[in-house]
């Protein structure tokens, strides 16, 4: 059946991808195309969403398919395909492996999706995201990465959790790589408006940074098998409405610094505003020297690690 509504693909329909389509259903944003290598996979989850429609109060389709094809016209396509990591790996570990896909992915988006943004959510993620700027060759305020929105997610529960406030109230703020160099802002970091530094001592600002940057690692200890996906694939979801929806969000995500923040030719956790071109508008904060020189010893390893291991720059 052809429809009127918009197409949204989400590639990899595994634990990250399914639970940002069903996510991407319940905000009722257009019809969804799962692929996944596993075609079954893809398809019977994508059944399955369809029968929970009536429930959502849905009218879009939810597709299945391992063929590009069906995913032509996308506007936005999420990229979730990739090896998650196992207790004891970095995300650095899935490297090669996952660049493979991403190489594959990209050249099935550029031909079949080619005026689309592309929100990538496979690790590493930093690296990840450059590598499908490359594959795809689409200017790079139409790739961009999702990882600072699930990190600053991740510090606000600890942040809630340590005052005995809602989540609602806080919002956190960390830069930097999706890894162990990111940078978590406690400056940045408020409740209501009130920053943290002014409601919880150094010592627990310091542990929460701490949490958070290990945040991965330890759901990742505790399942034993994969990694988290409910944060993960809901970050990926409001930055995919944000751009559907031109909404112009302010949110932390991996984008290209051409000289921001004195980095140049490298995909990052920065401040940026999310519209219908994808990357509209990269914010610098004020940051003061410790901090700045922490984004920046971030980016310099992304940088080496683009050169060194993935043969860029
Ligand atoms: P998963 O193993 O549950 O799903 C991955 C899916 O990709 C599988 O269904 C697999 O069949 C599919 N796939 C593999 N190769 C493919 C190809 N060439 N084409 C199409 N599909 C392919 O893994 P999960 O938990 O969904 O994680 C996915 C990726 O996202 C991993 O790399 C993980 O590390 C990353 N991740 C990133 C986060 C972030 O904040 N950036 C957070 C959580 C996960
Ligand atoms: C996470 O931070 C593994 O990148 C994934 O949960």
């Amino acid at each position: 059946m052809s429809t009127g509504r918009r197409t949204i693909a989400v590639i990899g329909a595994g634990n990250v991808g399914a639970t940002c389509a069903f996510s991407l259903a319940e905000r009722k944003l257009g019809n969804i195309v799962m692929l996944d290598i596993f075609e079954g996979f893809a398809k019977g989850k994508a059944l399955d969403m369809s029968q929970a429609a009536q429930i959502l109060n849905y009218d879009g389709i939810v597709r299945g398919t391992s063929s590009y094809e069906d995913i032509e016209g996308a506007e936005v396509v999420v990229v979730t395909s990739g090896f998650p990591r196992k207790p004891g790996m970095t995300r650095e570990d899935l490297i090669s492996k996952n660049a493979s896909i991403i190489n594959e992915v990209g050249a099935g988006i550029k031909k079949y999706a080619p005026d689309s943004v592309v929100i990538v959510v496979t690790n590493p993620l930093d690296l990840m995201t450059y590598h499908m700027w490359k594959a795809t060759g689409f200017p790079h305020h139409r790739v961009v990465g999702q990882a600072g929105i699930l990190d600053s997610a991740r510090m606000t529960h600890f942040v809630a959790d340590a005052l005995g406030v809602s989540n609602e109230d806080v919002h956190a703020m960390v830069l930097g790589g999706h890894g162990d160099t990111m940078v978590p802002l406690p400056r940045y970091t408020t409740v209501s408006g009130i920053p943290i530094t002014q409601l919880l001592d150094s010592e627990t600002i310091e542990q929460i940074g701490i949490r958070t940057a290990g945040g991965g690692g330890e759901i990742v200890k505790l399942l034993e098998r994969g990694s988290a996906f409910y944060a993960p694939g809901n970050a990926a979801a409001i930055m995919a409405e944000s751009i559907l929806e031109d909404r112009r969000r302010l949110l932390p995500c991996s984008a290209y610094l051409t000289g921001q923040y004195g980095l140049e030719d490298v995909y990052i956790g920065v401040p940026v505003v999310l519209g219908r071109n994808g990357v509209e508008n990269i914010v610098e904060l004020d940051l003061e020297e410790s901090e700045l020189a922490s984004l920046q010893k971030s980016g310099s390893f992304y940088k080496s690690q683009l050169s060194d291991v993935l043969g860029w720059g």
